[in-house]
């Protein structure tokens, strides 16, 4: 090959990359479209005279012949978290709060960019060179989609600049704008296919395509926001991370900022509410990092996600209503909620017209009061809160005063000085003696069919029982019941027979059913398995329950206290009396089957069974189950939204089944989970 035609070729190639950053990375292209191809095609044929010259990096390289053959997965170098979301400026506010009290600091500085809606990625680059492309995955390993990616223009595939790091790798979004998204979805249609849903749908599908061909057709862009170890390349904050990554020719958002203090943050965010409309990509909130890198390693990170940043999505989880009362809501264990009852305001597409207030410490902080109007929000639970008071808003009605006599049964209420929250102390108080039973009867616990509030206020209503043994002589009043009950004959029988057969239900539901405080399914099949009959627990001090593996101090407390109180032990005596036969510890009908001696952890909704069911189900199976994950647990249960244990299980190289892989694993045990009603 001539070295002419080598010289040819090369600055051929410098200035097409030229042209493919002025127009995909900085967006002011210097040459037409058509000046643009008439080059490429000018290469091409260069290259295709001299086959020598053939280097994988030249733009004429960027599809790859023939169908890809699949994807292989690869390691991450650091793991892909990702962010925890705050849906209001009173969360963002606290995370503020939080750095800055983790860092000692009275003012903190935060980088803050757009939230760009898309798939994200992770780019190596060695020597300059574009290597390696994978998809989050699983956050410990992702898809190589490094074929796919380098169809995308707006990822060089070489850097730019002299001073290359010898090893780089970034992080960022592969994403669709809005109008090219709209456009293709329109070809498609006009084409016989089918629109995809959205555009963060259509990335995700894009990417996967094992055509790379296919995949260059598509209006994949991308922005980098992150890179790995970022000390390695003598980098100090982030918004000098962007710069640099910028000065090397990669796509960085131009819509950054920095915001000193939260002040400035909450600006900066307010200001974002309505500019996100002019974007030309999807976006749902902002990415708000701590901007020093120092402080950001300082901070570290949780299981699951970093401290030292948070995702604020924008305003759409509040609505703004009218506080017309506040009502005391008294829990199964006592506890005194205030409940704020509102004007029907639909919030996320559901109506809300309760929302809670927590305790009297956070009315008091923040004043609310009758006739106010406020903001209500929905984060990450599932019920909603009053978040604050719009002001000048209304007619306010006087200063909220919690009362000192409980709602219901009138007995003066309790507050811990060490604690938020305000007690009604009377086990007998009827809304507590409610809970109680409606818990009693619940499916986690005895699973008393046809016993839901209606029919226990009912019950309470009518004088017919007091607590939870009280439901085991229903059956000597059955024409009572019939009469009050309004239910019809069935019904009632259907009912009776339900509690009759709860008699004999496991130690470990009725451990669950009692409601001690601090024992749920998990704990109570503890017991059950230890102290094998209701006397033996029941006889059993402090210490001998410290003795037993996964009870604390806090549980062994509580569970010692209620079976030496009087209360306790005459409910116990009441409940044996009437002829409570519990079996005497939970079958273990596989003690040698695929679950035996292995511990697991449960997170996230399951589908077709609750977290205790299945807690119960592997217990039965002989298996045991543990509420935090360690190197000892034998797999991670994940469900839909999943928690933190997820990520610890990543973390710890701890097996993750999922649904089906516990059902089938329960099948081999004998055990059929499908049996039991949805
Ligand atoms: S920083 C530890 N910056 O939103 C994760 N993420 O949960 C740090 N995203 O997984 C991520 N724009 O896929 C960051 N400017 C931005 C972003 C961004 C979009 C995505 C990303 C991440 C998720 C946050």
């Amino acid at each position: 090959m001539s070295q002419t035609a080598l010289k040819k070729i090369e600055s051929l190639r410098r200035e097409i990359e030229r042209h493919d950053h002025l127009y995909h990375v900085v967006g002011e292209p210097e040459i037409s479209d058509r000046e643009y191809d008439l080059l490429l095609k000018e290469l091409a044929d260069l290259e295709d005279a001299n086959p020598e010259s053939r280097d994988p990096d030249s733009p004429t390289q960027r599809v790859s012949r023939g169908l890809l053959p699949g994807f292989k997965t690869a390691r991450h170098s650091a793991p892909m978290l990702s962010l925890d979301n705050t849906y209001s400026l009173e969360e963002l506010e606290a995370f503020d709060a939080r750095v800055r009290k983790l860092l000692g600091k009275d003012d903190v500085e935060y980088a803050v960019e757009p939230k760009v809606d898309g798939v994200a990625v992770a780019l190596r680059y060695v020597d300059g060179r574009f290597t390696q492309g994978l998809t989050r995955g699983d956050g410990t390993e992702g898809d190589d989609i490094t074929a796919n990616l380098r169809t995308l223009r707006s990822i060089p595939l070489r850097l730019q600049g002299r001073d290359l790091p010898r090893e780089l790798e970034v992080r960022g979004e592969v994403y669709m704008e809005s109008r090219s998204f709209q456009k293709m979805n329109e070809r498609r249609v006009d084409a016989g296919l089918a629109a995809f849903m959205n555009p963060r749908n259509a990335t995700t599908g894009s990417l996967k395509m094992l055509d790379t061909s296919e995949v260059a057709k598509r209006p994949l862009q991308i922005f980098l926001f992150s890179v790995v170890r970022p000390e390695r390349h003598g980098l100090k904050t982030q918004i000098h991370a962007l710069r640099w990554m910028t000065d090397l020719g990669l796509r960085v958002n131009p819509d950054n900022s920095s915001a000193q203090g939260y002040a400035a943050l909450r600006r900066v965010c307010e200001r974002w509410e309505t500019k996100r409309e002019r974007l030309p990509y999807g976006t749902d909130g902002l990415v708000i990092k701590v901007n020093s890198f120092r402080d950001q390693e300082a901070l570290g990170f949780t299981s699951k996600s970093p401290r030292w940043g948070i995702a604020y999505k924008f305003g759409v989880h509040e609505a703004e209503t009218k506080l017309l009362r506040i009502e005391l809501q008294v829990g199964r264990t006592g506890v005194v909620t205030p409940v704020a009852i509102l004007e029907p305001v639909t919030l996320l597409g559901t109506v809300v017209s309760r929302a809670t207030l927590h305790n009297q410490d956070e009315i008091e902080r923040k004043d609310f009061r009758v006739g106010d109007r406020v903001v209500i929000e929905k984060g990450g639970e599932v019920i909603p809160k009053v978040l604050r008071v719009v002001p000048g808003s209304g007619r306010r009605g006087p200063k909220f005063v919690m009362p000192t006599k409980c709602p219901v049964c009138g007995t003066t209420l309790v507050r811990d000085p060490e604690e938020a929250a305000t007690r009604c102390e009377n086990p007998l108080c009827p809304a507590q003696v409610r809970s109680r039973i409606v818990h009693f009867a619940s499916r986690g616990a005895l699973d008393i069919e046809g016993l839901g509030w209606k029919t226990v206020d009912w019950l309470v209503d009518a004088g017919l029982v007091k607590d939870a043994a009280d439901l085991y002589h229903l059956h000597e009043r059955k024409s009572r019941l019939v009469e009050i009950e309004r239910l019809g004959e069935k019904s009632v029988s259907n009912l009776l027979a339900g509690i009759e057969r709860s008699k004999t239900a496991p130690l470990d539901r009725l451990l669950h059913a009692i409601g001690i405080p601090h024992v749920g399914a998990t704990i109570a099949n503890t017991l059950a398995d230890h102290f094998g009959t209701l006397e033996a627990l029941a006889h059993a001090d402090e210490e001998a329950l410290l003795e037993v593996e996964m009870i604390g101090p806090e549980i062994a407390s509580s569970v010692a206290r209620f079976f030496f109180s009087k209360a306790g032990r005459d409910f116990v005596r009441r409940l044996t009396e009437a002829g409570v036969r519990p079996e005497a510890r939970a079958r273990r009908r596989a003690a040698t089957g695929p679950l035996a001696g292995k511990t697991f952890v449960l997170t996230g909704t399951l589908e077709g069974m609750t977290r205790e069911d299945a807690a119960r189900l592997i217990q039965e199976a002989g298996g045991k189950v543990s509420s935090s994950v360690s190197s000892k647990t034998h797999a991670v249960v994940a469900g839909s939204d999943p928690g933190s244990k997820l990520d610890k299980a990543k973390t710890l190289g701890v097996e993750v089944w999922d649904e089906p892989q516990l059902k089938a694993a329960l099948k081999r045990a004998g055990i059929t989970p499908a049996s039991r009603p949805a």
